[in-house]
């Protein structure tokens, strides 16, 4: 059956045509981008998500009821049209290389109007230069971006890559509830109030947690979600009140079995979505590993310049600062800068220990290595053997700088794992087009919440303990490691994820060292703990953030670019203007009324 095309409808997109259709006659829909007059000759480009065309008329055609040429004239910027026309080979040096269609112009014939457009309150561009906040306002115009859609279009690539690995994989793609009970990821949540149950709420699920852990009961054995998230927490750049996740759980697995299948999956997401090969393989460290050569849990691998343990020979220095975080039971670590000693001029250095310092160092031991030993503030301690031993203990040469911290291990590790990233982008080693990816595994189970007072658990209440016969929480609490694990690329912490309890009588341990009463638990979690009763598989999973995937894989700002219709940095939709007030009425069924001072 061929289908009917009615005349003003498109033969082909703005992005398709080549040399190859020359003298063809064609009919394309768009926006009008851009409009040009050359004496007597007008040229228009057109415009949709698959490229631009340029049209080209001149005074003389009158098309078949003598308007055209007027008619291509009146056009404005961003109005909706459609021309026909035949398409005509450009001469050699009136090519552009720049576009898909540049070997070619469309000789228009015939022209409607679609849809007039008023004047935008903004050009659209690929650079844009307004501001975000009109843009956010106007989104549906600024989704006409080329960088936007391409964008949406990428991670549409990559999520469907996604979805067909998983399909292959035996994985059941599961739904589940938006409306459902809180779950513990440590934000707030959004709460949705019960009209048909007076005084009860809903929660919008900050991860589908519990229900994929109940899958696993339920002997689904492998699921997985493209699964949209909620959480009313501070935003950044790297955060939005809703969110998605590539979300994934699996029965009778180790945590190699999670890695060796998440591995294979992002590396066939990046390179079907993106045209990206990430190398391979990952590597995996222990999170003290990773916190003693890099002071953080998520490190960025496209650069070396690793920390290293200074403190042993500290102890035989003379530098009264180094000396003094030791008897104090600091450490004292440092990193060599390789190249560094030429590129950080004397106020450079200030400036990275006004940097530090910000982050609560004292300050920042420094020196320069020459082909005679060392040169700097810590220099005069430094001379002779014990400048040529420090030189060697930190692998450094010729040009290179030294960058010491000493003070408590955790302010060390803070102050070096930013200063290492602030001078891996001075020094030109953070390519954004290049992606290094790893494992930190073998998280603390616990962590200290100085505000409140109290041990929280530091991934989920669910993660399990790396020791199962672990006897008592309470004793060496710091050290308890629980199997929790976090995939990371280029510094960023891209997924997180466990394998999990799944012995009702463990899992109430941890609840009750993390002060979840007896009566909470059976209220918040019951039905988890009721089900493990049944016979709960050992399983365990990790869900990905798609957002932050797709930012970073495209080289954008912040998570706002990847998102069709994002919110502001204070939870704002600024088109739909979201939240809003709803009537006395409107909240009367549903049993609420309103303490804030003004609805507006
Ligand atoms: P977690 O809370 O670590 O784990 O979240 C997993 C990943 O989701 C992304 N992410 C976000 N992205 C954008 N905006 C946010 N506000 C936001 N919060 C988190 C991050 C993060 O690594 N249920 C567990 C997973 C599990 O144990 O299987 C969970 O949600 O990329
Ligand atoms: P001062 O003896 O205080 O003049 O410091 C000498 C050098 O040591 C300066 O470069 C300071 O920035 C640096 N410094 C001071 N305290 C520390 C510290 N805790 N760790 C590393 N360097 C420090």
């Amino acid at each position: 059956m061929t289908r009917h095309r009615s005349p003003w409808q498109r033969t082909h997109t703005c992005g398709e045509l080549t040399a190859a259709h020359d003298g063809q006659d064609v009919v394309l829909n768009g926006w009008i981008e851009n409009h040009r007059h050359h004496g007597q000759v007008l040229f228009l480009d057109l415009r949709d998500r698959y490229g631009i065309t340029q049209i080209v008329a001149d005074q003389e055609a009158q098309g078949a009821d003598g308007t055209l040429f007027a008619t291509l004239q009146r056009l404005g910027a961003e109005d909706v049209v459609s021309v026909g026309g035949r398409v005509r080979r450009r001469a050699a040096d009136k090519a552009n290389k720049n576009r898909s269609t540049g070997e070619i112009e469309l000789l228009a014939l015939s022209v409607t109007v679609l849809s007039e457009a008023e004047t935008p309150p903004f050009e659209i561009l690929d650079k844009a230069e307004a501001n975000e906040e009109l843009r956010m306002q106007y989104r549906y115009l600024d989704l006409r971006r080329r960088p936007l859609q391409e964008a949406l279009m990428k991670r549409a690539k990559f999520v469907t890559s996604i979805r067909n690995f998983m399909q292959e994989h035996r994985f059941i793609d599961i739904e589940t509830p938006i409306l459902t009970k809180s779950t513990p990821e440590g934000a707030r949540d959004y709460l949705v109030p019960s009209r048909v149950h007076p005084g009860k709420f809903f929660a919008l699920p900050q991860s589908p947690q519990i229900f994929k852990q109940l899958c696993m009961v339920g002997g689904l054995d492998r699921y997985y979600q493209i699964a949209r998230c909620f959480r009313d927490e501070d935003l950044r750049s790297d955060r939005q009140p809703e969110f998605t996740q590539i979300d994934l759980e699996m029965s009778f697995v180790e945590e190699h079995d999670v890695l060796d299948i998440v591995e294979a999956m992002v590396i066939r997401g990046f390179k079907e979505g993106f045209g990206i090969d990430l190398q391979q393989p990952f590597p995996r460290f222990d999170y003290q590993e990773a916190m003693d050569k890099y002071g953080c849990d998520k490190p960025d691998l496209r650069f070396g310049m690793t920390l290293i343990d200074c403190t042993e020979h500290a102890k035989s220095s003379d530098f009264k600062v180094f000396q003094g975080a030791v008897a104090s039971g600091g450490i004292v670590k440092g990193m060599c800068a390789v190249g560094g000693a030429e590129k950080f001029s004397r106020k450079g250095i200030d400036e990275l220990t006004a940097f530090v310092t910000g982050l609560g160092a004292k300050g920042l031991a420094w020196a320069k290595v020459t082909s005679n030993g060392v040169e700097g503030s810590i220099a005069k301690f430094y001379e002779g053997d014990k400048g040529a031993a420090l030189i060697a203990h930190m692998g450094a040469k010729a040009g290179d700088l030294l960058l010491f911290v000493a003070d408590q291990k955790r302010v060390v590790h803070k102050a070096l794992s930013d200063l290492r990233l602030k001078v891996g982008t001075l020094l030109g080693l953070r390519d954004p087009k290049v992606f290094r990816c790893c494992w930190v595994l073998n998280f603390p189970m616990f962590e200290w919440n100085d505000e409140k007072g109290r041990w929280q658990f530091a991934h989920n209440p669910f993660s399990a303990p790396v020791d199962w016969n672990v006897g008592d929480f309470a004793q060496d609490t710091e050290s308890i490691r629980s199997r929790a694990y976090d995939f990371v690329m280029n510094g960023w912490e891209l997924g997180s994820g466990s394998i999990r309890i799944h012995r009702p009588e463990l899992q109430a341990r941890v609840f009750e060292f993390l002060g979840i009463s007896k009566d909470q638990q059976k209220a918040n979690f019951g039905f988890l703990l009721d089900a493990y009763r049944y016979g709960g598989p050992p399983h365990g999973g990790i869900a990905l953030g798609v957002d932050r995937l797709c930012t970073l894989a495209l080289g954008r700002e912040g998570i706002r670019d990847v998102i069709a219709f994002p919110k502001t940095s204070t939870a704002f939709d600024l088109m739909a203007e979201a939240p809003s007030s709803v009537s006395v009425e409107q909240l009367a069924e549903l049993h609420i009324a309103s303490t804030a001072k003004t609805q507006d």
